[in-house]
């Protein structure tokens, strides 16, 4: 008798941890973001990004990223990119010699993979070529948080 009130507490017990499981699955399927992109667009709000950023219309203190990506694109020409950091490298030396390293890093790649390289740079330290620039730096974002933002930026065409 007491062995089978045991068996029958166990079973319950199974069921219901069952339920639990395929309640916190349910609710994390229907939340959880799945591609990289939708993952960085959700990062993109929980790490204040659109605090400061609108995409398309909106209030904006920094520079709304609507078509961002053929922007950077344009501004990160070799031609234009060289003569960008030509005139920082004449304003602070000091600025241009102690970055100097990443500047070959971008100039390393090309096409979409320099706006990648130049985004990551852009995240750890917004200063790196813009030594008046705004933004705080975001070096505490993971190599995972740096891609899956990367992949969503990479959607602003
Ligand atoms: C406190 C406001 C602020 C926050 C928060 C902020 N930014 Fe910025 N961002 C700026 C400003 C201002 C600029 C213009 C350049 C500068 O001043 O550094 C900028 C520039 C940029 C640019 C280049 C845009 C262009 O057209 O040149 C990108 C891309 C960018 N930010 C992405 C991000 C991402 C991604 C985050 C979150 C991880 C973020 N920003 C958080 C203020 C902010």
């Amino acid at each position: 008798m007491r062995f089978s009130v045991l068996v029958t507490l166990f079973g319950v017990g199974a069921i219901l941890m069952a339920v639990a499981v395929v309640f916190m699955y349910g609710v994390d399927g229907a939340d959880e973001p799945r591609t990289p992109e939708e993952h960085g667009r959700r990062l993109f709000r929980l790490q204040g990004c659109a605090t400061c950023h609108a995409i398309g219309g909106g209030i904006s203190r920094g520079p709304d990223l609507a078509g961002l990506i053929p922007r950077l694109a344009a501004r990160l020409t070799d031609d234009v990119y060289r003569a960008h950091l030509d005139s920082l490298n004449v304003a602070r030396p000091d600025v241009y010699d102690f970055f100097a390293p990443r500047y070959e890093g971008i100039f390393n790649v090309q096409g979409d993979e320099r706006i990648k390289v130049w985004f990551a740079q852009h995240l750890k330290n917004p200063r790196f070529d813009h030594f008046t620039g705004l933004m705080p730096n975001y070096s505490h974002l993971t190599e995972d948080q740096v891609d899956r933002l990367t992949a969503f930026i990479m959607t602003l065409k």
